[in-house]
């Protein structure tokens, strides 16, 4: 495989992994993940990112408490083997630093993924529980937690849109708005438990 074909294997198998076996990582695979974060680039080279690094079960149980998977709390931050939850400094000399902290969190899921280590990034979350549990000062943006472990059974891939419906060329064509991902289609009791958790998670 050359390189590109590596870097698109890697981001192609990348997945969000909901289940862990509990398993710690390796201290120099949680150090490469850490460094895979370190150099991604930044508005300004401001490096505004700060990770707080979680390993101990029991504060990684009160994370799964303060998280989400949709309306469920995220039982496999819990399970996870660390949590790394992304902050950044909007003094740190970017104004762009949101967008930072992300492409650092953004590396490091691919580097985990290059180390055979499951991921799960967390937008959903208590903020103030967490600032109160991790310290975490208010001065810094709380942008994301990242769980990290070894996979117990196999994530499935969510769709994504086709190209032709995302790219535009030389100008935006409204014409060319992306449709709705196709759901797959149920029927008889099936279809009414679909559509109860549809409205549940308020979705289409
Ligand atoms: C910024 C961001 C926030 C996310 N927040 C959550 C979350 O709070 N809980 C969760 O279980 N998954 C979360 N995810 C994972 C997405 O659901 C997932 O990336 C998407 O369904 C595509 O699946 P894939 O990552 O396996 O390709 C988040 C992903 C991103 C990029």
């Amino acid at each position: 495989m050359n390189e590109s074909e590596t870097i698109f294997n890697i981001i192609k198998r990348r997945r969000s992994v909901r289940h862990f076996n509990r398993a710690k990582l390796p201290d120099e695979h949680m150090q490469q993940i850490l460094e895979a974060g370190r150099w991604a680039p930044s508005g300004a080279n401001a490096q505004p990112w700060r990770f707080v690094v979680v390993t101990r079960r029991e504060t990684l149980v009160a994370l799964a408490e303060c998280s989400y998977y949709k309306v469920f709390k995220s039982r496999h931050v819990g399970e996870a083997g660390a949590v790394v939850v992304i902050c950044a400094d909007p003094a740190a000399g970017s104004q762009t630093y949101p967008l930072d902290a992300a492409i650092a969190g953004t590396n490091m899921t691919l580097m985990a993924t290059a180390l055979g280590i499951g991921s799960c990034w967390i937008g959903a979350f208590e903020e103030q529980n967490i600032r109160s549990l991790l310290k975490i000062p208010g001065k810094l943006m709380l942008i994301a937690l990242i769980a990290f472990g070894y996979e117990t059974g196999k994530a499935s891939v969510p769709p994504r849109l086709s190209l032709s419906s995302i790219v535009h060329n030389e100008a935006y064509d409204a014409a060319g708005e992306p449709g709705i991902i196709t759901k797959k289609k149920y029927s008889g009791a099936l279809s009414v438990f679909g559509k109860l958790m549809r409205v549940l998670f308020n979705k289409r």
